[in-house]
């Protein structure tokens, strides 16, 4: 078997604790079932130059990892990758902000990654580049003369190419995904757009529906759902449930129901429209005041980002106008928490929540929605209020699905699952579950894998133009 090599910007380095992002706790499990190394940024940011790269070994996987300089974190992260990047395959073109510095440093921190590969690289080794942050790096490593079979996953949204065709040089950069042998997305949609801006702007000559044919290789376009660890994360909620932390939490509601929401502090999460919505839910459905505790867990993120900063100061506003408006001496309707909590934390949680809301105004997959469905109780399962525009609702269809710019349907979908009876929440349960033991995180990482492994036979005459 082929040695595996994962690329990301940020690399989980194996330590415990705080709950990680959503590309490190889809990728570990995946990595430490197969072996191999993983490449990127271990989120330091070296005085002057960077030094060589830093090896650590544990179990089977090889942590190799690089620091960034002070302008390559500036121009790279929180410039191109978190102010252009994030924002326009988000389709928040109104929060994009665009210098052709940003877009330098983000091509060099490309060419920097793709020279550390090559001082590890051989020849036989296969590659998967993770997200938006490292779309240029099969084009650099090709022109180093690689010709290795190299997959990219992107686990945020892909646009329409009437969208993409708004990020300046946008010819220059998306095109460069056709340097990959395998580029795989979260759902449908997304596949398809990148599908129509290759054949639309790049005139990429189309061989099937899921292929192309690019500089003589044939690039494979496809879905491929990221999931959880279903039963893992199950067994870990069931434990987790009767932990003290958990008792604490569920002493101090003092038999109040809860909801729960978690989500990094991220403008794209609709943290405040969550919470536009529920105090909507207190005005509209008033039995329920003083009867139910909303708890939103949000670890601040990207924080010297200017739009970062602005949405955690909006938030912390509408918190407080709530609980000044509704709430009681012995009653706050919402908790507010930045601090990152541990993952079994988190599991207890969603399996004591009632509610869990997951509402963004758009989302590549969104896992929390995933694991508050796998942490239920099947006898008594919670209910999972979710956004349309998450790629977790074309699998948790069974989820209330709600529009989260609708204030007034969120907040009626909130008395619903309050509401609903135990028949139905059970079936709704049993339907998210099954899907999502069928399509885990295990068999994710192995189709992408798969995919990436076997060459497809090209058929040189070409379907459609
Ligand atoms: O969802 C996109 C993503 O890059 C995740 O993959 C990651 O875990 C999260 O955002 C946090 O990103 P950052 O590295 O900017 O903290």
């Amino acid at each position: 078997m082929a040695r595996l090599v994962v690329v990301s910007n940020r690399v989980g380095l194996p330590k415990s604790g705080a709950r990680a992002g959503g590309l490190e706790v889809a990728i570990r499990p995946a990595l430490k079932k197969r072996g191999g190394v993983w490449f990127g940024w271990n989120g330091r940011i070296a005085e002057g130059d960077p030094g060589p790269a830093q090896t650590l070994r544990k179990d089977n996987v090889e942590y190799v990892t690089v620091d960034l300089r002070k302008d390559d974190y500036e121009e790279f992260y929180n410039g191109f990758a978190n102010r252009v990047l994030w924002p326009i395959l988000h389709y928040r073109l109104d929060l994009a902000e665009f210098s052709r510095r940003d877009l330098s440093g983000y091509l060099r921190v490309n060419e920097y990654f793709a020279s550390g590969l090559a001082q590890i690289l051989r020849d036989d080794d296969i590659v998967w580049v993770h997200d938006y942050h490292l779309m240029p790096l099969a084009r650099a490593l090709r022109e180093r003369g690689y010709k290795n079979r190299i997959g990219f996953f992107l686990h945020i949204p892909c646009p329409p190419p009437e969208i993409l065709t708004s990020l300046p040089n946008h010819d220059r950069l998306v095109s460069a995904l056709g340097a990959y042998d395998v580029l795989g997305f979260q759902t449908e949609t997304d596949a398809l757009n990148l599908g129509r801006y290759f054949s639309n702007e790049c005139r990429f000559k189309r061989l099937d529906d899921e292929t192309f044919l690019i500089d003589g290789r044939a690039v494979r376009v496809s879905v491929f759902p990221v999931g959880v660890e279903t039963e893992t994360f199950a067994r870990l909620a069931r434990r987790a449930v009767d932990t003290a932390f958990v008792r604490d939490v569920l002493d101090s509601l003092s038999g109040r129901a809860m909801i729960i929401g978690v989500d990094r502090l991220d403008y794209s999460k609709g943290i405040p429209e969550r919470m536009n919505a529920f105090e909507r839910f207190l005005g509209q459905f008033p039995d329920w005041r003083g009867k139910v505790t909303y708890l939103q867990i949000t670890p601040r993120s990207r924080s010297s980002i200017p739009e970062y900063a602005d949405i955690g100061r909006v938030v912390g506003e509408t918190v407080g106008h709530i609980n000044g408006a509704y709430g009681e001496a012995s009653w706050t309707p919402v908790r507010y928490i930045n601090k990152a909590h541990s993952r079994t934390a988190l599991a207890g949680l969603y399996r004591a929540a009632r509610v869990g809301l997951v509402t963004p105004l758009r989302d590549g997959m969104n896992l929390v929605a995933k694991e508050y469905v796998a942490a239920q109780n099947p006898d008594d399962p919670g209910v999972l209020v979710l956004s349309r525009f998450a790629g977790a609702a074309q699998e948790c269809a069974a989820a209330l699905l709600v529009n989260p710019y609708d204030p007034e349907g969120v907040a009626i979908a909130i008395n619903k699952a309050l509401a609903m009876p135990l028949a139905e929440r059970q079936e709704r349960q049993a339907h998210n579950f099954r899907v999502l033991r069928q399509n885990d995180l295990g068999r994710w990482a192995e189709r992408f894998l798969a995919a990436l492994e076997v060459p497809p036979e090209p058929q040189l005459a070409p379907v459609r133009a």
